[in-house]
């Protein structure tokens, strides 16, 4: 089948990929024309394990094209998937979907056949049916345009998978035609027995981001438990995997430490609150704020933590992050929560080196006032904190040993709960993590005063970084 992609970013050129490596006579379009230079050449303009190979394939194949042209995109496509970005508005917590509207606007008034327009980025609850009368309004008269919703449940690091083989196919439609025609473009999805839910378009629209806020969730559920624990000397990675034994509960997504990120789960989880508030079912989702509050105190708590270990002041105290990125496995650095919070160690006067494998250059575009390398023993030279704040698995392969010899002072955060602490401890660090009582009494003695700091910012949830 023709189909376009229109948005190349995360979701879109993964999509555009596969839907090629399917079959599929694909072409990808992008406002970005450096994009659209480096995807052509095969050029993968982020980091996305598989990606790249699979993107040299589909090119090669002749199947995979791209254009900055709508033009050309209206001419081509029997199916115009829409995978632009909807952020978050700027100085509200709603989506912004200028660039839904945008692609709306410019394919519209180009169509000369009837086609299907299926939105697979994440939006508030009633955008197709919007979508669907501007379409109407824009595109030449008796040329039919149809939009349905197929939203994208890919998780990045695991895009390329996710998006060959995903969990289920979730589509609203609102005709036959438009349901027999994305049976066709899944068909070697579905010969593979993929549970396929097909809907009205609201509902699959709000599958997407009760999904998300679920997942949100979940992460924060352990969080505060995290927080309970280190009020009662508990030990919340014990705690998770206990719960985890209940198949009702499950322990995926139970990880206690720095909290969510990236550029999904943060803004969905707002954009459905302010959604579900427009339509008058803001109480129904009130605990998404508490969600949201849960994820962003993990960050306080982890600089509190830190100032705490080194004394109770960050001024020129040299410390080292590992991990820049959302979540390993990418080199995406939206909404960071480990560079959240070395951005707010700088700020408080601490001299700050980060270290990621793949982020390092974004984050120092994101982040100029700090220091970013891919060079692990240098940035960790003369440290007197660690902080593990992005769990790469390339960290849990460091040999403590060496590590110890670089730094000034052997301590360590791990805020992702990821580390063998046995192995730090046992070449010479003070480890220390959210959630997780010190191992002896000893140790349980001097990080008192950090316990109790802890302690503090949950009695005093709207304080913020301090
Ligand atoms: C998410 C959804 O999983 C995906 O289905 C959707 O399409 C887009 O949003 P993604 O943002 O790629 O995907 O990352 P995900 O793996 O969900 O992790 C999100 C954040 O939660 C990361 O910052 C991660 O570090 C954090 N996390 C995850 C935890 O803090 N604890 C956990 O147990 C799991």
């Amino acid at each position: 089948m023709r189909l376009t992609v229109i948005g190349t970013g995360y979701l879109g050129a993964v999509h555009a990929a596969c839907m090629a490596e399917i079959g599929h006579d694909v072409l990808g379009v992008d406002v970005d024309a450096a994009k659209i230079a480096d995807l052509s050449a095969g050029r993968p303009p982020f980091y996305e394990p598989g990606f790249e190979d699979l993107l040299a394939r589909s090119l090669a194949s002749g199947r995979l094209r791209f254009t900055t042209d709508l033009r050309e995109a209206a001419a081509h496509g029997e199916v115009h998937f829409i995978c632009v970005g909807t952020p978050q508005q700027a100085g509200s917590q709603a989506a912004d979907l200028r660039y839904v509207d945008a692609v709306v606007d410019g394919l519209a008034p180009h169509l000369s056949a009837p086609c299907l327009v299926v939105g697979k980025s994440t939006v508030p609850v009633g955008t197709t049916v919007r979508l669907t009368s501007r379409i109407a309004r824009l595109a030449p008269p008796g040329v039919r345009a149809e939009v349905a919703w197929n939203p994208e449940f890919l998780r990045e690091g695991f895009a390329v998978d996710d998006t060959l083989r995903p969990d289920r196919i979730v589509t609203g439609v609102t005709s036959t035609e438009a349901d027999e025609t994305l049976r066709r473009v899944y068909a070697p999805m579905l010969a593979a027995d993929t549970p396929y839910i097909r809907t009205d378009p609201n509902t699959a629209e709000l599958v997407k981001v009760a999904a998300n806020s679920f997942l949100a969730t979940k992460i924060s559920f352990i969080n505060a438990m995290a927080e309970v624990c280190d009020a009662a000397e508990a030990d919340v990675v014990t705690l998770a995997d206990a719960l985890g034994h209940d198949t009702r509960i499950g322990r995926q997504f139970l990880n206690a430490g720095l909290g969510f990120g990236g550029g999904c789960l943060p803004k969905d989880i707002r954009a459905f609150a302010a959604r579900a508030q427009e339509l008058g079912a803001g109480p129904a989702v009130a605990f998404l704020d508490q969600v949201d509050e849960i994820n962003q105190r993990q960050r306080s708590r982890t600089v509190l933590l830190a100032r705490r270990m080194l004394g109770g002041d960050l001024t020129d105290a040299r410390v080292t992050v590992l991990g820049a990125t959302f979540k390993p496995n990418s080199d995406d650095v939206r909404d960071s929560p480990a560079l959240a919070v070395a951005a707010e160690l700088h700020r408080q006067g601490a001299q700050v080196r980060v270290h990621d494998p793949e982020g390092a250059a974004k984050a120092s575009l994101a982040h100029p006032e700090l220091w970013c390398g891919e060079d692990l023993l240098t940035a960790c030279q003369g440290a007197e904190l660690v902080l593990h704040l992005t769990e790469w698995s390339h960290y849990r392969e460091v040999d403590p040993d060496k590590l110890a010899r670089v730094v000034r002072t052997p301590r360590l955060i791990d805020g992702r709960n990821a580390l063998p602490h046995d192995e730090w401890r046992a070449a010479g660090w003070t480890v220390k993590a959210l959630g997780r009582p010190a191992p002896s009494r000893e140790e349980r003695r001097s990080a008192a005063p950090a316990v109790e700091a802890l302690r503090a910012v949950i009695a005093s949830p709207a304080t913020g970084p301090e």
